[in-house]
């Protein structure tokens, strides 16, 4: 009885020591939290939500089609050739949804997603990747004002803190479409 008791102090002190270590790490590094975090979306919170939305991001994604870019060399190119921006791209789960010739620019503040991004974006060679931003949706500088046609964003901004600010860039970074084709595009 008295070495089960033993056995259940030893090993209950370890376990709790083991926690708290493990506790103090995932606070103390920011970085490992990231990792994380970008792993754990990639492995099985995008590949649920895929399977749960796909019905309801084809229809929202499908006007993306008849889009003619704002950008001169992208509109002799035809419909759908566009330039779009994505806000938090995490792990590329919208990709497969933008339309033949599409080319995109990812900003994403968790530099770990880029190669979960990378890996998933071999399935989906149609959409042409311009740049893959390290920033977040308050602050793009390095996005030009009036250079993209639309902007995406799925769950992401209830993680943004400043949502003024982060509608304020999309405003900034939109080409302003003309009240003849407002309509069409909002
Ligand atoms: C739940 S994941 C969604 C990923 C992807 N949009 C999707 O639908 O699968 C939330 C994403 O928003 C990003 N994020 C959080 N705060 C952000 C901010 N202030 N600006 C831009 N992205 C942000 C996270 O890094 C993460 O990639």
């Amino acid at each position: 009885m008295a070495s089960l008791g033993n056995f259940v102090v030893t090993y209950g002190l370890l376990a709790g020591v083991f926690l708290v270590l493990m506790w103090a790490l995932y606070n103390k590094h920011k970085t490992a939290k990231k990792r994380i975090f970008a792993f754990l979306v990639s492995r099985y919170m995008a590949p649920s939500l895929v399977k749960k939305l796909h019905v309801f991001k084809q229809k929202l994604f499908s006007d993306m089609n008849t889009m003619v870019s704002c950008d001169p060399r992208l509109k002799t190119q035809g419909q759908g050739m566009i330039r779009v921006l994505e806000i938090g791209v995490g792990s590329g789960t919208n990709l497969e949804y933008y339309t033949s010739g599409c080319k995109l620019i990812s900003v994403e503040p968790n530099p770990y997603f880029e190669t979960h991004f990378k890996k998933n974006r071999e399935q989906f060679c149609h959409v042409e990747v311009e740049q893959f931003v390290t920033a977040m949706a308050e602050n793009m500088a390095e996005i030009p004002d009036k250079s993209v046609d639309a902007v995406v964003s799925t769950h992401v901004l209830c993680s943004v803190t400043d949502i003024m600010g982060a509608l304020h860039e999309i405003k900034r970074v939109l080409v302003p479409v003309s009240s003849k084709n407002k309509k069409k595009y909002l």
